[in-house]
Formats: structure tokens, C-alpha cells, sequence
């Protein structure tokens, strides 16, 4: 009798566990459609969008992850992990993935310190967001450029990441 009722709650552990994995596997369908374009080229296309946005990271003596973005050749070389782009599949190419932006945890550009913003919009009452409190040491003094940060990249948007998805497809070239 006991042994019979451990068994299903086992069961229903491994069932419910079974739900939160594929709850949190990255959902593809959400990727932005392939663009139209023909002919898409990594030097015409692709390295400005790169160059906006993802090159000050990867490029240089030690880029992030150890992937460089400013050349056709670094691009297909991958990662310290591997291959990022997979030609011909986008989908598959965790690249395509990242900017697409779907799973917050390979999210590139990398979203500014998640959490600080706070969902800010409707619902969120005057009260929380008052004056700055003043004399707390002038880190952010008003008025002057933010100093050393630049402004956060700009993720992609779902066009461009349709035209790296048709880069991609049509074989990274
Ligand atoms: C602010 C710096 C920064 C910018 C800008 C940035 N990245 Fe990254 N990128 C990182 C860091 C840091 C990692 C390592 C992430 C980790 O391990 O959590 C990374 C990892 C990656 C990876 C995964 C590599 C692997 O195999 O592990 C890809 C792909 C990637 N970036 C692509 C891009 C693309 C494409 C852009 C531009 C759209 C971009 N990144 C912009 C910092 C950046």
C-alpha cells in the first residue's frame, strides 16, 4: 500500500519536473522570420549591424566569450564553446538566438543590470519614483554625460534579426 503511493507521487514529481524543463527551454517559434532579401552578405549586411552593436564586447585581444563578430572568418571560428552559427539553419545557430533576444539568459546585447528599471509602466504609483534623494555623493551629477559608460547597445530589431537569419540561412557567406 505505502510503497504503491510513494510510486505515484515519484510519478508525479517526475511529471511536474518533466513541465518546469520544457517550460524554460527557449521557445524557437518566437524568432523573427527569415528576411526576404536575397543575396544577404556578411561585409554589406551584417558587420554594420555587428559594429553597432555587438563589436565594442567582441573584438580585440579578449573579446566576451572569446567570440569576435568583426570578421566573417572570427564569426564562423565561434565561441570558447564552439560553433554559433550553424549555415543554412538558422534556428540552430545559438547566435541567431541571442539576438533575437527569446531566452533572457543569452539575451545579446546583454540587457543592462536586470531588474533595476522595474517594470515601470502602468500600475506603477507615483509614490515609489520621487525626487532623487539629494547629497549622496555626486556620482550622477545632472546635467553631465554619464562618465566612462557608454550608452548600452542597442539590441537588434526584428529585422535585422530577420536579415541575420537570412545571412544564415542562405549559407554565411
Ligand atoms: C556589453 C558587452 C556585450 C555586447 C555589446 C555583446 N555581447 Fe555577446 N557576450 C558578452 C558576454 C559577456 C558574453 C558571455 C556571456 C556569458 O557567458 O554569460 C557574450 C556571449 C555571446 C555569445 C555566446 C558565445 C558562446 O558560445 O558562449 C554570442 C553568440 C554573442 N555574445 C553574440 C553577440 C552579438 C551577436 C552581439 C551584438 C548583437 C553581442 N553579443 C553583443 C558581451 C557582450
Amino acid at each position: 500500500m505505502h510503497s504503491k503511493q510513494n510510486y505515484c507521487i515519484q510519478l508525479s514529481l517526475a511529471l511536474a519536473f518533466g513541465a518546469v524543463m520544457s517550460a524554460a527551454a527557449v521557445d524557437l517559434s518566437k524568432l523573427p522570420p527569415a528576411s526576404a532579401q536575397q543575396n544577404v552578405t556578411f561585409a554589406k549586411d551584417i558587420k554594420p549591424l555587428f559594429e553597432a552593436s555587438c563589436v565594442r564586447c567582441h573584438s580585440g585581444e579578449k573579446p566576451k566569450a572569446g567570440l569576435r563578430l568583426d570578421s566573417l572568418e572570427a564569426v564562423l571560428k565561434g565561441s570558447k564553446e564552439g560553433k554559433v552559427i550553424e549555415p543554412g539553419k538558422s534556428a540552430d545557430s545559438s547566435l541567431v538566438v541571442a539576438v533575437a533576444q527569446i531566452d533572457p539568459e543569452t539575451a545579446m546585447p546583454p540587457k543592462p543590470r536586470a531588474g533595476r528599471r522595474g517594470p515601470g509602466g502602468p500600475g506603477a504609483p507615483g509614490g515609489a519614483g520621487g525626487p532623487p534623494p539629494q547629497g549622496m555623493q555626486g556620482t550622477n551629477s545632472p546635467g553631465g554625460a554619464p562618465r566612462g559608460n557608454m550608452p548600452p547597445p542597442k539590441p537588434l530589431t526584428a529585422e535585422q534579426v530577420g536579415l541575420v537569419r537570412a545571412w544564415v540561412d542562405q549559407g554565411a557567406k
